[in-house]
């Protein structure tokens, strides 16, 4: 196919998906409103986060402080932004008040008030000037930074006693002095502080953790361990436990995507060309591996062969972080990135998307983590693969709210 007439084909494409995401969506905010999602259950639907094992504390006890909470308010802000619909606006609004409790549950909440918080509060603000939500952002940021280890130069990434059930499950080990690839996405939220309050104290945290991920996590040939310990007293290197990918040593492709989208928004907020060449190599190794999977990404670049497990929340935050990259190279590279964003959103849109505006969840085929003995967290509809879907899909119509 000739340039010309790819890029025609990807605009029609483009066009098309926006028709339709704009029918379900308008259905799935009708049904969902306030409640936050996560996944479907048999009847298609999505159903509030605390009536699932995700919005319960180890002892049993309710929380909000999933990482995954933020998605949903994230699609909204989309949504507004890209339509102007205020049901979109007035539900993300209930959202953010539900989530306000998450800024009172210092004991659940680790290093993903990013994600929680960028994509509720801060969107807000950034879409209506809002002041109470940049006092919810600002003190979201505030507690962020208060996971900052001086001696290792790291956040620490989940909270709790040294050992949790969930550390053994990724590993084992004190998990006081763990921090883990997705914690890139994390850092705007600093940045986005210090900007607001014109003092660079946020900003010179996050640059510091990046620098700690960069020479810890991210490996010479562009792959990802997901995650590294550091003693929590020395800041001494320990080792790196495998995580959610296939083991040590492995590629969790989601760790990856993180890897990818994360070091392109540090390279956006602080112009550290170290860390776009960081992003490059970890999206050639990306694109590479998925080249040869027909643009659908595996749970892990290096599982084995059998049995053939994919991720589509991978594809989308790959895509995203492709398209970040595509805004900060000259023209003609940058038609590398958009050209392999098109293929990895086509390819996934293909074979894992559901337009019935009657079923909740755009995409299934979504992974949680490698090692599933249940089979319940594997080829899943996953909210965060429709919100990094939905914003690929604004950005190139140029419709997008930037959330990071
Ligand atoms: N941030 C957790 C995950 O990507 O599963």
């Amino acid at each position: 196919m000739g340039e010309g007439t790819a890029n025609r084909s990807n605009q029609e494409w483009l066009d098309s998906v926006y028709d339709k995401l704009k029918v379900k969506l308008k259905a799935e905010c009708r049904r969902v409103g306030t409640d936050i999602p996560y996944t479907t259950g048999e009847d298609g639907r999505y159903r509030d986060i605390i009536d699932t094992a995700y919005g319960r504390t180890p002892d049993g006890g309710v929380t909000l402080a999933n990482w995954t909470n933020g998605f949903w308010p994230g699609m909204l802000w989309q949504m507004y932004h890209a339509t102007g619909d205020t049901a979109y606006r007035d539900a993300a609004a209930g959202v953010e008040e539900r989530l306000e409790a998450v800024l009172k549950d210092s004991e659940s909440v680790g290093h993903d008030l990013g994600f929680l918080f960028l994509q509720s509060s801060v969107a807000n603000y950034r879409e209506t000037g809002d002041k109470e939500a940049k006092r919810r952002g600002l003190l979201a940021a505030a507690e962020l930074a208060a996971r900052y280890n001086l001696k290792g130069e790291f956040l620490r990434a989940w909270s709790g006693p040294r050992e949790t059930e969930h550390g053994k499950r990724m590993g084992g080990g004190d998990i006081r002095g763990w921090m883990i690839i997705d914690s890139m996405m994390n850092l705007p939220l600093l940045y986005w502080a210090s900007r607001e309050l014109d003092d660079p104290r946020f900003s010179q945290i996050a640059v510091s953790h990046a620098k700690t991920v960069q020479r810890y996590i991210v490996r010479p040939d562009g792959s990802c361990n997901h995650i590294v310990a550091l003693d929590p007293d020395t800041g001494e290197y320990l080792n790196n436990p495998a995580g959610q990918g296939y083991g040590q040593g492995s590629s969790w492709s989601r760790g990856q995507s993180w890897a990818v989208y994360g070091f392109a928004l540090s390279f956006r907020h602080t112009g550290d060309q170290s860390f776009l060449d960081t992003a490059k190599q970890c999206a050639h190794y990306c694109v590479s591996n998925m080249a040869v999977t027909d643009w659908v990404p595996l749970v892990d670049y290096r599982q084995p062969a059998e049995p053939v497990k994919y991720d589509s929340t991978a594809a989308m935050i790959t895509a995203c972080g492709l398209l970040e990259i595509a805004g900060h190279v000259g023209e003609s590279e940058a038609r590398f990135y958009t050209e392999a964003a098109y293929r990895i959103l086509r390819a996934c849109e293909a074979k894992f998307a559901d337009w019935d505006p009657e079923r909740d969840s755009i995409l299934t085929g979504g992974a949680y983590f490698y090692h599933d003995p249940t089979g319940e967290n594997t080829d899943r509809p996953i909210i965060y693969a429709d919100y990094f879907f939905i914003e690929a899909v604004l950005r190139l119509k140029g419709k997008d709210l930037f959330e990071w």
